[in-house]
């Protein structure tokens, strides 16, 4: 999924709505077409198990207010939707204008009202403590170490005190085996993002591992979820 990839770099501080360190995508149409074509083929459905699975674990309740960081094209964020009813609000942010745009369209589509709008996580463009919930979808592996903790502080500030943070990541590439490994894109160490989670305030943390099935080339995965203290 990283073959429509672009590398953006700032040299400025203070980031702009597209500037960033970590590795904007901005496949669009062709980011989903490619998504499908792995789950369907190479992944035995585990890719959609994992969005499905990365939502339960927030406890979405009706009326909550969840931002989706890094949200590409927006299918987390339009499930999210659903859960948090007509009284919630989603907002996703993401540098990559195509990837905006096809969250857009596909939540035009179906008339569900999500905001969706380029950003990054270094400056989330929303007021201290605004969300129950933010979560951060196979996102971190784009970011260097050093963002990865800016971008944390920077949820911890638009998360409301007890708000909880549901980060999913594959597996990375040195702990997969068989067909698993020729998957290309990267992936985190699930024990180094809790300790940047914890690090960056978060407490109460819990980890569910997705585990590669048999004969199936989708690389495993964590879903962590934390309370911001
Ligand atoms: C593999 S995609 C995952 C998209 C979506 N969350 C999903 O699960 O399909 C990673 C996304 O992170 C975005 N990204 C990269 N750098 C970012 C940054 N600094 N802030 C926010 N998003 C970023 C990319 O543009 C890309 O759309």
């Amino acid at each position: 999924m990283h073959s429509f990839a672009r590398h953006r770099h700032s040299e400025a501080s203070k980031a702009s709505a597209t500037e960033t360190k970590g590795l904007i995508l901005n496949g669009g149409w062709r980011y989903d077409l490619t998504g499908w074509f792995h789950d369907t083929f190479s992944f035995r459905g585990k890719f959609r198990e994992l969005r499905q699975r990365t939502a339960n674990l927030a406890r979405i309740q009706p009326g909550e207010q969840v931002l989706d960081v890094g949200c590409g094209t927006g299918t987390l964020a339009m499930e999210v939707a659903r859960r948090v009813g007509r009284a919630g609000r989603v907002a996703g942010v993401d540098p990559g204008t195509e990837q905006i745009a096809r969250a857009r369209a596909k939540a035009a589509r179906r008339n569900v009202p999500i905001e969706f709008q380029i950003g990054v996580i270094e400056q989330l463009p929303f007021p201290d403590q605004t969300f129950d919930v933010v979560f951060s979808t196979l996102m971190m592996h784009h970011l260097p170490a050093s963002l990865k903790r800016q971008g944390l502080a920077e949820i911890a500030r638009v998360l409301k005190p007890g708000g909880r943070l549901v980060i999913a990541d594959f597996k990375r590439k040195q702990e997969r085996t068989g067909q698993a490994a020729r998957f290309h894109a990267g992936g985190s160490s699930m024990q180094d993002l809790a300790a940047i989670v914890s690090e960056a305030g978060f407490e109460h943390l819990e980890i569910e591992e997705m585990r590669p099935p048999r004969f199936s080339a989708f690389p495993g995965a964590g879903i962590l979820r934390a309370y911001k203290s």
